[in-house]
């Protein structure tokens, strides 16, 4: 990643919401450590799909989007305030490779996925992945 997770992100963040009826809010203030490569890529990935599905699916005018470093596991939250999903969509199948894609990817850096969500109160989903060998300054 040429320009660093966070740089890169905000470029994401532009170019979504010129194609999007909503507001990215993205908080990395407590972002202390520059992640690794693969972890990096990891993160850009996952919210990439993230912002792909509330584009195409959520109806949401604002997403807020927070990335932290806790104790010794990268943190993502995400929300939105759309039109939600039945729990049921978002449980393992192989119809739809966005959601499976992303817990295949979380699964091989041995983090954890949840998602929350009812139908007409959003989508949330909480992403932890160690951070123990996979940032930077664990490397020196
Ligand atoms: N932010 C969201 N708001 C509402 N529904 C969503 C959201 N994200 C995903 N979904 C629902 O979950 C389904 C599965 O998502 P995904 O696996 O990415 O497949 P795809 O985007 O190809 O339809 C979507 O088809 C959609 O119905
Ligand atoms: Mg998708």
């Amino acid at each position: 990643m040429e320009m660093g997770l966070v740089p890169s992100l905000r470029s994401l963040f532009d170019t979504t919401q010129m194609r999007s009826d909503f507001v990215v809010s993205f908080n990395s203030e407590l972002l202390n450590e520059e992640l690794g490569d693969e972890l990096s890529m990891c993160i850009y990935r996952i919210i990439q799909e993230l912002l792909a599905n509330a584009t195409k699916h959520s109806q949401a005018r604002e997403i807020k989007l927070k990335l932290q470093v806790l104790k010794r596991n990268v943190v993502l939250e995400y929300a939105d305030d759309g039109i939600g999903v039945e729990g049921e969509m978002l449980e393992e199948n192989f119809g739809s490779m966005g959601i499976y894609g992303m817990r295949q990817r979380v699964r091989s850096m041995n983090g954890g996925i949840r998602f929350y969500s009812r139908p007409e109160e959003g989508l949330k989903v909480w992403i932890s992945i160690p951070s123990v060998f996979n940032t930077v300054s664990n490397l020196e």
